[in-house]
Formats: structure tokens, sequence, C-alpha cells
């Protein structure tokens, strides 16, 4: 079901509207194990997001892990708590199809070995560190594989418009409709 029309998923706490948790959730349902039967997604905080990806990856039969490092951003007023994100998704069924790998992105990205058919972003809003993730988990996101990114469409956070700005001319991809402040694109 649609994480918008689950009134606890409403209830969590984090950032990614309810448009945004249905579009996350459509794109994740809609990959099919074509080689690569992971995804990830970098910035768990709470979970809310992980649990609209990790509805979509359960009924399409992928795997998703959610990474963070459990320190915040500087502008969290506390640091999320990794317990919490557990049991948050635990709430929704998804403890055996969501996994937490606590560490920092980019040094998880280099022992990783599995494809991946969808790559989320939502970490930090600093455009160094946002090209950072991106470059380092690239190597890992399939052909054909998504590839989103929070908080870079009409939003407060210029930095991260402009690094995907500039990832997007920079790299092969092929963008699809933005919805709400993610932009996507698919891996030509
Ligand atoms: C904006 S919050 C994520 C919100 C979440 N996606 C949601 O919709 O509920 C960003 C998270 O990224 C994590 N983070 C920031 N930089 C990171 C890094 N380099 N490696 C791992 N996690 C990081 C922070 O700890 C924070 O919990």
């Amino acid at each position: 079901m649609r994480p918008s029309q689950l009134p606890a998923w409403r209830q969590l706490p984090g950032w990614c509207t309810p448009a945004e948790g249905d579009h996350l959730y459509e794109t994740a349902r809609a990959l099919q194990d074509g080689g690569a039967d992971m995804a990830a997604e970098i910035g768990t905080y709470l979970g809310r997001s992980a649990v609209a990806i990790g509805l979509g990856c359960q009924e399409a039969g992928i795997r998703l892990y959610t990474i963070d490092h459990f320190r915040g951003n500087p502008e969290h007023e506390t640091p999320p708590s990794r317990e919490a994100a557990e049991r948050n998704i635990a709430a929704f069924g998804l403890a055996s199809c969501v996994t937490i790998r606590e560490g920092e992105s980019v040094k998880i990205a280099e022992t990783w070995r599995y494809a991946l058919a969808m790559l989320y972003i939502d970490a930090s809003h600093v455009f160094q560190d946002v090209i950072n993730d991106f470059a380092a988990w690239w190597p890992h996101l399939a052909r054909g594989g998504c590839v989103l990114f929070h908080d870079s469409y009409h939003t407060d956070w210029p930095q991260v418009i402009e690094a995907v700005q500039t990832i997007a001319m920079r790299w092969p991809l092929e963008e699809q409709r933005p919805v709400g402040s993610i932009r996507g694109f698919r891996k030509r």
C-alpha cells in the first residue's frame, strides 16, 4: 500500500512528503531483478523514506540497505537514533527486507559488492558531500538503474540543487519526472 495511505507512516518523523514517499514507493515497486537485486539509501535518519522505499522493495522482491552514520546533519537538533530507526522499520514488517548499515557513506561504498537497481541520496546538504556520495556509489548502480536525490528541486538547499545540476551535466544520466523536491535519473 502507498505510504501516504498509512496513518502510521504519515506520523514518522522526517522530511519526506507523502507525495515523495509515494513516488519512492512506486519507483521501488517497479524495480525488476535484472541482475541488480538491491536498493540503497544514503541517509536513514529515523526511517521515514526507508519505509517508503522498503514497502516498494518488499513488493518487488528486492532488498534495501539504508546507510547512516547516525551523527545527524548540522541542521538537526538531535542526532537520530539507530535503535529508533530499526524499531520504525520493523513496525512496518520490513525487518527482513530492510537492513541498516551504520557508517560513512563513502567508506561503505568502498567495500560494497552488490549491483544496485535503485539509489536514493538524502544525506548531507553540502555541495561536495553530495558529489562525493554520488561518485562513490555510481560504480555500483546497474545500467538502467535509477538514482534519486532529495532536496534537489525547488528547495531551500542551493548546494544540493547545484550539486545535482553538476551531476546531471557530467554523468551519463537520463532524467525522469521530478516529484516534490526529488530529481530522479536513470543510468544510461
Ligand atoms: C535529511 S536526513 C535523512 C532523512 C530521511 N531520508 C527521511 O526522509 O526520513 C540525513 C541523514 O543523513 C545522515 N548522513 C549525513 N551525511 C552522511 C554520511 N556521509 N554518511 C552516512 N550518513 C550521513 C545523517 O546522519 C542524517 O540522519
